[in-house]
């Protein structure tokens, strides 16, 4: 296959992403293509050959500064290779590095994409908070800024944040809990215990309060009983999503309140990762009956645990779409067109409100696990096992 055919057909493949990104479909991962590299040949009819234009055309050559946060977490090496894969097949350099959830790391990151040539960042920062001033030489230099699944807070310098749509990833963790127990007709009262995200992670308190907005008024009746007596944001927040904090706090939750033999019913987790926590937790401290517990990532280990039976839900945020979104932003930014937005209100990051582009997260449980992941060639049938 020529090199030109080829990157035809990736241009393509990428189309087709990006239609499960921004179609109203609620599986994105059905229709998307397995991945750039593999057979781009059912991809070929899903897209308009008009909008196949060959991508070297644009912006050929520029370098792209990528910034992970960590390897530690399954989805940012997920994140940055689809990244890698995808601008690469584009046409872009790529400067990718990930900063060990060190936030210093990650300035020093950013300084040297900035002096290496980098013509436009993408950056899922560590703490939203602390990229101010390596952002404002960024901006002097010209560089656009996207803000890639977290939000970048208090400067002007981001020009789009790209991400899943959060609130609604907590709605659905929420709304799943409701169904499941039948909250609105049963008696209860059930136990719940929450376990939210990092504080310094804008993501996080939306999470948290997508899932609360529709929980709170339980917990206000009385049909959702939350011993511990946790239940502000700051009180269940896990510092930097980890899971050894998870499940330190579950240990002293379980020991104080649940050693009686008291069932917990709820373990609302707003990922995978402090999901983990939790379920380590009860593994070695919790004799009652398994509770449902809540996630997102969809990571290995916890559809593993799904399969188990020890985890009951998760969100799928396709690494493939997000990504396939921001280098089709990062190409609209180089050509100087219309960036495509289709959120101009939710993310007000203290200097404004960043033009967004929010792909919808999907649920995934035991019953639809094998088409979402498995099916899209997200994963092999072997990484599950
Ligand atoms: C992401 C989640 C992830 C969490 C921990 C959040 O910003 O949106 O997908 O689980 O960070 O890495």
């Amino acid at each position: 296959m020529s090199k030109k055919v080829l990157s035809v057909l990736l241009a393509t493949a990428m189309t087709a992403i990006l239609v499960g990104c921004a179609g109203a479909a609620p599986a994105p991962a059905a229709d998307v293509a397995p991945a750039a590299t593999e057979e781009a040949a059912p991809a070929e009819e899903a897209a308009p050959a008009e909008e196949a234009a060959p991508a070297e055309d644009v912006g050929a050559g520029q370098k792209v500064g990528v910034a992970m946060p960590t390897k530690d977490l399954q989805r940012w090496n997920q994140d940055g290779a689809n990244m890698e894969e995808q601008l690469k097949a584009a046409g872009y350099e790529v400067d990718l590095q990930y900063a060990s959830n060190d936030v210093q790391t990650q300035v020093s990151q950013i300084e040297n994409m900035i002096n290496g040539g980098c013509t436009v960042l993408v950056i899922a920062s560590i703490d939203g908070e602390s990229l101010g001033t390596v952002l404002e030489t960024a901006k002097a230099a010209g560089i656009p800024v996207i803000a890639y699944d977290r939000l970048i807070m208090g400067t002007d310098a981001v020009s789009y944040y790209a991400t899943f749509d959060n609130y609604m990833v907590g709605t659905k963790q929420g709304q799943y809990i409701i169904d499941t127990l039948d909250l609105n007709n049963a008696e209860g009262p059930f136990t719940m215990e929450i376990t939210a995200g990092d504080p310094g992670d804008n993501n996080a308190k939306f999470f948290y309060n997508g899932a609360m907005d529709l929980l709170k008024p339980f917990i206000e009746s009385g049909k959702i009983v939350v011993k511990s007596g946790q239940v502000d944001f700051e009180q269940v927040a896990t510092a930097s999503w980890a899971t050894e904090n998870a499940q330190s706090r579950m240990e002293n939750i379980l020991s104080t309140n649940y050693a009686d033999g008291t069932n917990l019913d709820i373990a609302l987790c707003s990922n995978d990762s402090t999901a983990l926590g939790v379920e380590n937790a009860l593994a070695a401290n919790y004799k009652g009956e398994y509770p449902i517990i809540t996630g997102q990532d969809c990571d290995v280990a916890n559809v593993k645990n799904m399969i188990d039976g020890k985890q009951s839900m998760s969100i799928f945020k396709d690494t493939r779409t997000l990504a396939a979104q921001v280098v089709k932003m990062v190409g609209q930014i180089l050509k100087g067109e219309e960036v495509e937005v289709n959120d101009t209100s939710t993310y007000d990051n203290g200097k404004g409100v960043v033009p967004s582009y929010l792909c919808e997260p999907v649920f995934a449980d035991i019953n639809n696990y094998k088409e979402l992941l498995i099916d899209s060639g997200y994963y092999t049938e072997a990484d599950l096992q």
